[in-house]
């Protein structure tokens, strides 16, 4: 499977050296070794295959798929044919799902009609026959393209979809945001406060701008030398690990299994391994896959052979 794709060479971008040289026999025992998968490959064929093998249980899948906006990773498509892509894979993906299982879809603006950032989850809320949206939630992002003729975008979507007619796995007490008791300004019934101790529901838009639940704050990861976050690897669309973990607590019980079809940098893996979940993903990209084993194995800028 890997005979025809080079695993070896430093990869080296935006100022970040990660060094991996790793064989195609080290890439699979690394691999096993994690039981976190990532297979390299078009989504398409590898749920296909996944499909054909019975495989049907998934918990949750998060995933954010390529926009369409000139990166390094994608193939140059019409804004239609682009859709029509990210659809046929998705509905391969819902198949995929448990009953009480979940899709986060991470949507961003495409560059659709005459160069117009378009927001994608005005394509994809409705692509899927056994699932329906449950939820939009608002990723202020803060960081994003300055703009002159429109407001410049400084949100992501993440859109939850659940299995029409069930009930999906949901813990909200292992997300609450930090609350002080002792500073807010909650109301009060007989000298108690009315807020809940244990703290608060982090409603749907991530983060808001007050003090409260500052704590939660999710900005992208920055990139650039001088300012790059610590957790930055050389992906350049890597999602940040604090967002993953919020989804994964809430929507996949512990020790339940997630996929991510385009899994990039591996942020959903890693996040699933420290959060005690088990993950599968594909990534077409062999030095993304491999960036993303050796971030499983814990392994960063130094040589694997
Ligand atoms: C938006 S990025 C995902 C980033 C990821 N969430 C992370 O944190 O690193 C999309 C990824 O999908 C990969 N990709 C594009 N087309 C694919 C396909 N047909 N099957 C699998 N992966 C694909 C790209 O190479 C890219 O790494
Ligand atoms: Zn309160």
């Amino acid at each position: 499977m890997f005979k025809s794709h080079s695993l070896y060479g430093h990869y080296v971008s935006r100022g970040l050296s990660v060094r991996f040289s790793i064989t195609a026999t080290n890439f699979l025992k690394l691999n096993r070794a994690n039981e976190r998968m990532i297979h390299l490959g078009d989504c398409k064929e590898v749920l296909g295959n996944l499909l054909a093998s019975g495989e049907r249980a998934f918990d949750l899948v998060i995933t954010s798929p390529p926009y369409n906006i000139g990166k390094s990773y994608e193939m140059p498509m019409s804004h239609a044919d682009y859709v029509k892509h990210i659809k046929d894979r998705l509905r391969l993906v819902e198949k995929l799902i448990s009953p009480s299982g979940s899709l986060w879809l991470n949507l961003g603006y495409s560059k659709a009609f005459n160069g117009q950032h378009f927001p994608l989850a005005y394509h994809f809320w409705d692509t899927f026959d056994t699932m329906e949206l449950r939820q939009e939630v608002i990723w202020y992002t803060r960081r994003g393209a300055a703009c002159r003729h429109y407001f410049s975008p400084r949100h992501e979507t993440l859109l939850w979809f659940q299995k029409k007619g069930q009930t999906p796995f949901f813990d909200l007490e292992a997300v609450r945001v930090p609350h002080d008791q002792s500073k807010c300004t909650c109301g009060t019934r007989n000298g108690v406060k009315r807020c809940n101790a244990q703290g608060k529901n982090p409603t749907d838009v991530w983060p808001t701008d007050d003090a409260m639940t500052s704590l939660w704050d999710i900005s992208t990861v920055a990139a650039g030398s001088g300012r790059a976050s610590s957790e930055r690897v050389p992906h350049p669309a890597q999602m940040p690990q604090e967002l993953l973990a919020r989804v994964i607590r809430a929507c996949c019980p512990p020790g339940g299994r997630i996929l991510d079809p385009f899994a990039g940098s591996g942020s959903t893996l890693v996040a699933a391994k420290e959060n005690g979940r088990e993950a599968v993903g594909v990534e077409i990209d062999p030095k993304y896959v491999c960036l993303a084993t050796g971030r499983l194995a814990g392994i960063s800028e130094e040589a694997v052979v």
